[in-house]
């Protein structure tokens, strides 16, 4: 969700800044832009759309070897050029990029700007007229920097240019990342790594409220105080070709393929050197304390954390609750004397969660995050990590994230029960050479899209127990990529109202892996059926009948979710295909949701 990128050396900076937003569009965009400083002044290229469209823009004769880019995702004020960053000062002295939200804009604006004559709707402007403000006061674009953060409540990552000094960005962030990547003839700033892993994978982590000062030869990082602090850059453990599609015509179909391997990553991750499966012996002490485990998550992270409910208490006997996010932070239930936190995120950015962390932090609890992102704000900030290994992921719709939490939970939940009866690594294999063998039946999914959801306006998907949680799943895939309206319901609660939506051709997708339940969901089929639906059971070997759709090679009961998700994301994907949508970005939304 919005994307900072900048260049401060000895080439021209545009390129750079573009392939940088280039790499940054999986985040989520609406509208892009790139300021560029040299002897003339500063220059400002934007245009609502793609970054494509901004290419086109701008114009190449100007050539700068300073400059900031952005994406953005729009909150305050519809996507137009006219909101689109970068924001420049009334004067035209100072130029800003802006990730967040600025919660106190209004206030400050009244208190402070009474005269000035804004040209957008964003809380972004008023940074960029405070800091020009302070400048005609009397102080220094540094001092003026310090003082406007000083004065913000919200989220930001910022990056400021002066135009009456070539030699400097000025840059801060709070609550939105942003890092530094420094080289020996440049330095540059981003959102992430991978947008700047064209030029360097030297970066440096910047932290809350520090105000930094990056020039061609160096980079100054100062308390909001101005106490100088040190700090070491590290080296991006992100090979560029990870980020790259191939010959995959989209990243969410290449993530998809790639789920076998992150299954088997995560067990190689998580082996001892007797090759039996181990956490860190912190991580396993705080889970065997926990007297209950909370699981905060958003989303897709969310429906994985359902799944690891059942993996908790079931395996390991730890009662568990699971909360999104966005309503946990601000309606908190009655906590058990010794909760563990476990915040699951595949960003490691996302808003919603880190306010909760915050917030408990400040009660005194610990917090374990499950990301997917070393050194992103939720790992950074929680007292333990545990790495989904997936490898980084671009589709906005999350796939090989959601099968690696699933995978990495149940590690955790394994060596926390100690004594099982059976083998999770074995089992784990299984259900990776099942994935691969799902996969490689793709022509029948895409069969199964057309025939159910070519002309279809809502689905349902059902199921009970664990595939009611991948049901969930299931529904929100469709309808983030295909735009179909679609709900994912346990199976017996459809006849308590909703089934009043059934018609004639409704397609309903059931889930049919977990043999407790499985006469119970096929009745529920029935149900949906006798009242005209067209119903796609997705069944598991062993439990299937003549008619079913598709039907799933046998896995472990508890790893059903890791399969049966497969064919669910890649019906969604030939139907978004089908209906010629943007697979990897779909419209209105962001990889990375780092506003609350
Ligand atoms: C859906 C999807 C989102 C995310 C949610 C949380 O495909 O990707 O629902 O799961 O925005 O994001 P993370 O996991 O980064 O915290």
């Amino acid at each position: 969700m919005c994307g900072i990128v900048g260049y401060i050396g000895e080439v021209d900076a545009k390129e750079v800044l573009l392939k940088g937003l280039e790499k940054l569009e999986y985040r989520g965009y609406d509208s892009a832009g790139i300021a560029v400083r040299n002897e003339q002044g500063i220059t400002v290229f934007k245009e609502k759309g793609r970054i494509a469209d901004l290419r086109a823009a701008v114009d190449t004769s100007v050539e700068a070897s300073v400059g900031i880019g952005h994406t953005r995702w729009a909150t305050h004020g519809v996507p137009n050029r006219k909101n689109a960053h970068p924001h420049q000062s009334a004067s035209g002295r100072f130029t800003l990029v802006h990730n967040g939200v600025i919660e106190n804009y209004h206030l400050l604006q009244k208190a402070y700007l009474k005269g000035i004559q804004v040209a957008s709707d964003t809380d972004t402007e008023i940074i960029v007229q405070l800091v020009d403000l302070f400048v005609s006061e009397g102080l220094s674009t540094e001092d003026a920097f310090r003082k406007t953060l000083g004065l913000l409540h919200g989220s930001y990552a910022l990056a400021l240019l002066d135009s009456e000094d070539a030699d400097v960005i000025y840059v801060a962030k709070n609550k939105s990342p942003l890092l530094v990547g420094v080289a020996d003839t440049f330095n540059v700033i981003a959102s992430d790594a991978m947008a700047m892993l064209q030029v360097t994978n030297q970066f440096m982590e910047l932290h809350d409220k520090e105000v930094v000062l990056v020039r061609k030869d160096g980079v100054t990082i100062t308390s909001l105080e101005g106490t100088v602090l040190e700090r070491e850059p590290f080296t991006a453990q992100l090979d560029a070709s990870d980020i790259e599609k191939g010959t995959y015509p989209h990243y969410m179909l290449k993530e998809m393929d790639e789920q076998p391997t992150v299954i088997r990553k995560i067990m190689q991750a998580y082996s001892n050197e007797a090759g039996e499966l181990t956490i860190d012996a912190d991580i396993l002490q705080a889970l065997q304390e926990a007297d209950r485990l909370y699981i905060i998550a958003a989303g897709t992270s969310y429906h994985a954390g359902l799944v690891g409910k059942e993996y908790f208490e079931k395996i390991a006997r730890i009662p568990v609750e699971v909360h999104i996010s966005s309503e946990f932070g601000y309606n908190m239930p009655l906590l058990s004397q010794k909760p563990l936190f476990i915040f699951i995120s595949q960003s490691g950015e996302t808003a919603d969660s880190r306010q909760v962390l915050v917030k408990i932090k400040e009660l005194g609890y610990k917090a374990l995050t499950m990301t997917n992102v070393p050194g992103s704000t939720l790992s950074r900030e929680a007292d333990y990590t545990l790495l989904l290994h997936a490898g980084p992921e671009i589709a906005v719709a999350s796939t090989k994230a959601y099968v690696a939490q699933i995978a990495v939970l149940a590690v955790a939940a394994y060596v926390t029960a100690g004594e099982t009866d059976f083998d999770l690594k074995q089992e784990l294999a299984i259900a990776a050479n099942n994935i691969q063998a799902i996969i490689e039946r793709k022509d029948r999914l895409e069969k199964i899209a057309e025939d159910y959801l070519k002309i279809a306006r809502n689905a349902f998907f059902i199921g009970r127990n664990l595939d009611f949680c991948v049901s969930l799943e299931g529904a929100l895939k469709l309808k983030e990529i295909s735009y179909i309206q679609a709900e994912g319901f346990a199976g017996g609660e459809l006849k308590h109202g909703t089934i009043a939506l059934i018609e004639d051709g409704t397609p309903v997708f059931a889930i049919v892996t977990q043999k407790a339940v499985a006469l119970n969901i096929r009745g529920n089929v029935k149900e949906v059926t006798a009242r005209g639906a067209n119903a796609c059971i997705i069944s598991m070997e062993g439990m299937a009948e003549d008619d079913d759709a598709f039907i799933l090679p046998k896995t472990h009961p508890l790893l059903t979710p890791l399969v049966s998700v497969v064919p669910l994301q890649l019906i969604s994907y030939y139907a978004a295909l089908h209906r010629r949508c943007d697979v990897d970005k779909p419209r209105n939304l962001a990889k990375s949701v780092t506003v609350e």
